[in-house]
């Protein structure tokens, strides 16, 4: 496919939204260029279960190639950009998305892998919790495995595999190269969230750092507000639902874990100026109440609506509907994911919350049964124990190397990564600063581009490097 890749401006906006953690929403934030149609999607016959060679059931799951800076003649290394957990439709093209910078600079070619259980890669047409046994990050790293090594096999001359993946996938790009160092030289895992949390109160704690006082102080007296009316009375309640238009949640847990995500998506993905400016001069002009609550429902509507979500997704009566829908049913697999294994619930913390206390373990806990039944709950201890991600405890620090980590100024999920590696000379860390500096900040840029002073081009420079070093090339 070694041909020109034509750039198609388009207006409409991809929406695939996923509560929680959502790197696949760099597909909406960069969609207003969208080549995504020159990339003709491909398909592998994988293995539905790494680990019962008695099952020799397959499925197919949807790969891209992006061969434009890679020379079939001299062969070239590969990098590997690892999905998570939501739909693909190209691999990455854009030439401000950092993959290309890298696969620009060093002639690789680009391969993706849709996970498993996202977009059309799903083994099953339902997703019941018999079929769910399926999705974890263990068989996504053997799928990634598996396939890899099979498309090295096919490319004449190709070299060695360098895995790139942000946020849930930066997690398992780490992992990939601590479970196959013979496979990969390197990884890069940026926002990569190696470390399984179980009552994560640290996400929100980390949004009174990422929006300073005056914007903390704003979405905490949102927050009190919304429960004033909420419980003030069923008609005040509708009447806060009809101007935040989040009437399908019905249930006061849902309720309240949307209004939080939807601040805490804010500025994890860059819009601490849409998010916090209006409310903090609002608040400094003395409007409370409803008042209030209506211009936060602006950013929520045209803002946090337009490119991050919908508040029907985080409906109980959604996430349990088992018919797999490409474009919907990603909610049900990620809460599966979190509820089985990874864990992360962003519940309120004791001191100084954003979120409401409505956002609390109880309801975590009641959501999982709710969506998969009794017994669905996650060991985190056991996936820190697999990859060990969890710097806090000296017997279970991460020990691979060759992975760099990187992360975002203003993201909580900094609290879930690593920012000070206990081993700096073979897992590296560095940390793109900006108030707009959030998620996955080095792979993508920020919303409009970031703020001044940052170190953007620094942080890629220091990840070319690295990954020209693994490589074995001068550059
Ligand atoms: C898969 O296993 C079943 C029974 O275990 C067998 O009948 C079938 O031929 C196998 N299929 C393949 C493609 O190996
Ligand atoms: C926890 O949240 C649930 C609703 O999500 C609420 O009913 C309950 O009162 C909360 N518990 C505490 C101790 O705040
Ligand atoms: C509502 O949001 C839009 C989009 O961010 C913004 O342009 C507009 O100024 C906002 N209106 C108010 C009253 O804050
Ligand atoms: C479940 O999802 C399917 C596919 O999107 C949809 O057609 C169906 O109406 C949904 N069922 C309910 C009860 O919402």
């Amino acid at each position: 496919m070694n041909k020109i890749i034509k750039i198609f401006v388009i207006f409409t906006i991809i929406v695939n939204v996923i509560n929680g953690l959502a790197f696949p929403k760099h597909d909406e934030l960069e969609s207003t260029l969208d080549g995504s149609g020159s990339f003709p999607a491909q398909w592998f016959t994988q293995t539905l279960d790494h680990f019962n060679f008695q099952n020799n059931q397959t499925f197919q799951q949807k790969y891209y190639v992006n061969d434009q800076y890679y020379n079939y003649q001299n062969g070239g290394p590969i990098i590997l950009y690892i999905n998570g957990e939501g739909p693909v439709s190209s691999p990455p093209y854009s030439s401000d998305d950092a993959v290309v910078i890298y696969a620009q600079a060093l002639n690789c070619m680009i391969v993706t892998l849709e996970h498993r259980f996202y977009g059309e890669s799903s083994p099953f047409s339902e997703l019941t919790v018999e079929n769910l046994q399926y999705l974890s990050h263990q068989q996504a790293l053997e799928d990634l495995a598996t396939f890899i090594v099979s498309y090295q096999n096919q490319l004449k001359n190709a070299g060695h595999i360098v895995t790139i993946g942000g946020s849930y996938s930066g997690a398992l790009s780490a992992w990939f190269r601590i479970k196959y160092p013979h496979i990969t030289v390197g990884s890069i895992a940026s926002s990569g969230v190696v470390h399984a949390i179980l009552d994560f109160t640290a996400f929100d704690s980390y949004l009174t750092v990422a929006g300073g006082p005056e914007c903390t102080s704003a979405l905490q007296a949102v927050t009190a507000a919304v429960e004033k009316e909420y419980f003030a009375g069923s008609s005040n309640q509708q009447h806060i639902k009809q101007i935040l238009q989040a009437e399908e949640l019905t249930e006061i847990g849902d309720f309240f874990y949307w209004l939080a995500d939807s601040m805490a998506e804010g500025l994890q993905y860059g819009y601490y100026d849409e998010l916090c400016y209006p409310l903090i001069d609002a608040i400094n002009a003395g409007t409370t109440g409803i008042d209030l609550i209506t211009l936060y429902s602006n950013y929520t509507i045209n803002t946090w609506g337009k490119v991050l979500g919908t508040p029907d997704e985080y409906s109980t009566a959604w996430q349990q509907n088992i018919t797999y829908d490409p474009s919907k049913s990603a909610d049900r697999a990620w809460w599966y994911q979190t509820c089985s294994s990874l864990g992360w619930f962003q519940a309120a913390p004791s001191q100084n919350s954003i979120r409401s206390s409505m956002v609390n373990m109880t309801y975590f806990q009641t959501h999982c049964e709710q969506l998969f039944g009794e017994g669905i709950w996650p060991n985190v201890n056991a996936v820190n124990l697999q990859y060990g991600g969890d710097q806090s405890n000296p017997l279970l620090n991460a020990a691979g190397s060759n992975i760099l980590f990187t992360s975002g100024f203003s993201d909580p999920w900094t609290q879930a990564s690593i920012l000070k590696s206990n081993y700096p000379d073979v897992e590296p860390s560095i940390m793109t600063t900006c108030r707009k500096c959030g998620h996955c900040v080095d792979l993508r840029g920020c919303p409009g581009g970031c703020d001044l002073p940052n170190n953007l081009d620094q942080v890629r420079s220091y990840s070319l490097k690295l990954i020209a070093t693994w490589l074995n090339i001068n550059n």
